[in-house]
């Protein structure tokens, strides 16, 4: 087990939250007001979720381990026995520990460009999405796909684009796809500095750690819903829980130009090739972190139905399009959207049906093709 030292109550406290949901924002009155709001509802939940379990008697995991995973994700499930926990360091950590100025420089390039993406727009990111927007808490939070794991898991090979990924590779997925944008090329000042965050937040982490035992990484699957997810219910919970901050229509909240709270479908929005596009996944995603400052207040039903509603949404094209659409959901039907609305009829349209790339000029970065199979060298 992998321990560091964390303020538990770090993410717990709402002027944090607050403080990180509009880090690249000036604070304004709209905004400040709405998320007072949120966090006053927070503050009185009732039968707070927080506070209900407890370490188990015997368990390989100590008291005040638990209180600090409550504290970075109130109301989730606690690990289970025989898991592996890891609570990446901080950015003070990052100030204590041994390591030569320089790399501590490339990692704080790393973090900031992971919470302010925005700064690569026009360039590598053609939408509103930081990484922390859905990687939330800087990355490091359990059930927010905590990005640490890829710096020990990888090379590997990944079913989605069928062959041996890098950690810069993963990496560049999420430009193609959450970002609706084009990866920092590979061995690039930004893409090393990211990579090099990523493998900071795995510090002491054994390398090629089993993936499927590691606590709260990905966005994991939910129980099935007793309800098939239905869209119409999701609606009603998105207007009373979500659209003040996200809007009605979708397209999230901006200030001054900047981007406070993020969109959820549309063409600023991410793409219908990126992992979130999934119902699976983002029913997780919001379950276990929506509405802000609330995480694991919805039931499950909710969850899913919310995932219907908002990607049954347009957004901008999957990068891997053929220009026919139905050969299009077809080539990627078992990797990836037997699990997404792409190419399903809802309403009597086509989902996906289009061209629109959104803000992005081009339709798919060179890399996304790029075979990883030494076929170059065979004679
Ligand atoms: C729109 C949401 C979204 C945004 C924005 C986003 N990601 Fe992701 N990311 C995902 C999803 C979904 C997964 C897959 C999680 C799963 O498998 O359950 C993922 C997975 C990852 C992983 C692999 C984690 C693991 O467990 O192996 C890394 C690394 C990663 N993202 C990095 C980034 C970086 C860097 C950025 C910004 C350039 C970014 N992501 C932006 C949604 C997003
Ligand atoms: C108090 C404001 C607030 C409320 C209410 C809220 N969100 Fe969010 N949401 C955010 C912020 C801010 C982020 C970006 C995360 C960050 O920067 O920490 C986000 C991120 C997201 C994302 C991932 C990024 C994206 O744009 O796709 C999804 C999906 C999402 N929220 C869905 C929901 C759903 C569904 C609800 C209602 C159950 C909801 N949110 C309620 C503020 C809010």
């Amino acid at each position: 087990m992998q321990r560091h030292s964390v303020m538990a109550s770090h993410v717990l406290d709402p002027k944090h939250a607050a403080r990180h949901a509009t880090a690249t924002a000036t604070a304004t009155a709209t905004a400040t007001a709405i998320l007072a709001t949120a966090f006053t509802a927070f503050a009185f939940l009732p039968g707070d979720a927080r506070a209900e379990a407890a370490a188990p008697a015997n368990s390989q995991f100590d008291a005040e381990l638990i209180t600090q995973l409550k504290g970075m994700a109130p109301g989730a499930p606690l690990p289970k026995e025989g898991q592996f926990v890891h609570v990446p360091p901080t950015m003070e950590d990052l100030e204590e520990a041994d390591l030569h100025p320089k790399l501590k420089e490339t990692i704080r390039r790393g973090h900031d460009l992971f919470i302010n993406t925005q700064q690569l727009r026009g360039k590598n990111v053609f939408n509103d999405m930081n990484c922390a927007s859905c990687h939330m808490g800087e990355g490091r939070l359990p059930f927010s796909s905590p990005v640490w794991p890829a710096a020990v898991v990888l090379p590997n090979f990944r079913p989605k684009n069928g062959h041996v990924n890098t950690l810069e590779e993963r990496i560049a997925g999420c430009f193609t796809y959450s970002m609706n944008g084009e990866p920092p090329a590979y061995g690039s000042d930004d893409m090393v500095a990211l990579a090099a965050y990523h493998q900071w937040l795995a510090k002491g982490v054994p390398v090629y750690q089993p993936g499927n035992t590691m606590y709260g990484r990905g966005f994991p699957r939910l129980p099935e819903p007793e309800l098939k997810p239905d869209a119409v219910r999701g609606q009603q919970v998105y207007e009373a829980k979500c659209a003040i901050c996200h809007s009605a229509d979708g397209s999230g909240r901006k200030q001054d130009g900047n981007v406070v709270f993020p969109p959820l479908w549309g063409d600023a929005s991410y793409n219908w090739g990126a992992g979130i596009s999934r119902l699976f996944t983002l029913a997780s995603f919001v379950k276990h972190n929506m509405p802000l400052g609330q995480p694991n207040t919805l039931t499950d039903q909710q969850s899913w139905d919310l995932a219907q509603y908002i990607n049954s949404q347009e957004r901008p094209q999957d990068p891997r399009y053929t220009g026919d659409i139905a050969e299009t959901r077809a080539l990627y039907e078992e990797t990836f959207h037997k699990h997404s609305l792409y190419g399903v009829e809802v309403d009597g349209r086509v989902l996906g049906d289009h061209s629109n790339t959104g803000e992005k000029p081009f339709l798919r970065p060179e890399w996304v093709f790029k075979p990883r199979d030494f076929s170059a060298r065979r004679p």
